[in-house]
Formats: C-alpha cells, sequence, structure tokens
C-alpha cells in the first residue's frame, strides 16, 4: 500500500516536471523566436552626420514587429511639412522610414525607433548631428579640400 502512494507520488511528481518543462519550452520560444528585433535603425550611409539644407530619411527594419513608430528625445515625432513618416511590411519584417527633408540644426538629437509585439516593446536609439555643408565652411573661411573630411 505504501508502495503504491509513493509510486503514485512519483507519477505525479514527473507530471508536473514534463509540465514544467512544457511551459518553459513555451516561453523559450516566446522570448527566443516572436520577440520584435530592430536589425537596423539609422541613415544609410551609416553615419550620424547631415549636413544642414540637406533631405535626409531614418530607416528602421525590423522583425517580429506588428506596430512600429518614432520618438524624438522621448516623445512621438509629430510630421509636419519638412517631416514625414511611414511604416511598410513584408513578410516577417516592418520597414519604417523617417524623412526629413531641408534638414535644421535644431534636428540633431536622440531619435528612437520602437518595435511592438503581443506587449512587448524593443526600441534602439540614433544620434543625428546635423552640420554645415563642408563647403558652408570653406568659403566662409579658406579654400582647403581638407574640410570635406
Ligand atoms: C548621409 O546621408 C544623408 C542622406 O541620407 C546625407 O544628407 C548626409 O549628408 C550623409 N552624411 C555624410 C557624412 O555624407
Ligand atoms: C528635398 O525635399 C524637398 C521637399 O520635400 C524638395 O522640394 C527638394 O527638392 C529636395 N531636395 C533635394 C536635394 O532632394
Ligand atoms: C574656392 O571655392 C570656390 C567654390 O567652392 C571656387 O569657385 C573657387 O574657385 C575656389 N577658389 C580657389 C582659390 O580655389
Amino acid at each position: 500500500m505504501e508502495k503504491t502512494i509513493t509510486k503514485l507520488c512519483l507519477m505525479l511528481a514527473m507530471l508536473y516536471l514534463v509540465r514544467m518543462a512544457d511551459a518553459m519550452t513555451i516561453e523559450s520560444k516566446v522570448h527566443g523566436f516572436t520577440q520584435p528585433v530592430i536589425t537596423y535603425f539609422g541613415l544609410h550611409n551609416a553615419t550620424g552626420i547631415a549636413f544642414i539644407g540637406s533631405n535626409i530619411s531614418l530607416t528602421c527594419t525590423m522583425e517580429n514587429t506588428i506596430v512600429g513608430s518614432f520618438l524624438k528625445s522621448g516623445s512621438p515625432v509629430a510630421e509636419n511639412e519638412r517631416v514625414t513618416y511611414l511604416f511598410q511590411g513584408s513578410g516577417n519584417e516592418l520597414y519604417g522610414n523617417l524623412e526629413i527633408s531641408q534638414v535644421k540644426k535644431d534636428d540633431s538629437g536622440v531619435y528612437t525607433c520602437v518595435a511592438y509585439k503581443a506587449g512587448i516593446v524593443v526600441t534602439r536609439e540614433f544620434v543625428l548631428k546635423a552640420v554645415p555643408y563642408p563647403s558652408d565652411v570653406s568659403s566662409q573661411s579658406n579654400n582647403n579640400t581638407r574640410s570635406l573630411e
């Protein structure tokens, strides 16, 4: 009789362990495969520098993402006649494109790409620095081609 009870306890314990293992598998699937991922965020030329007066686009490439958004200094980017953005999905990927035309000095700052899916939020930051065109600098001072650096 006692043996039977011990066996029963063991069976229950094993059942419990199996359940736990299942739960862990599901959890690792959530975190390993379906979590949103930001694979790129920045300018096309991978620099953080934009010349004042130029048109730029910041691209954010996301995977496993339902909703994306852009922040500047922690607040949602407000669209206006110079600043526009759009998000486009393709298969498992989502592309966000933030376009700024006629860049101004105060477009400099910290931009954040936000990727969201099923309660999980992933962010990636990009620091943009708006600087004068090298030609502006050289015409103001001297014609030194080294200022193109
Ligand atoms: C990088 O590309 C943007 C356009 O996407 C351009 O405005 C900017 O001047 C480029 N930066 C440099 C350092 O060439
Ligand atoms: C920049 O964008 C503005 C409007 O969005 C456009 O009128 C202008 O021609 C563009 N400039 C360049 C250099 O592409
Ligand atoms: C200085 O640069 C301007 C244009 O950037 C050019 O027209 C001019 O010829 C240059 N002057 C010299 C001395 O190189």
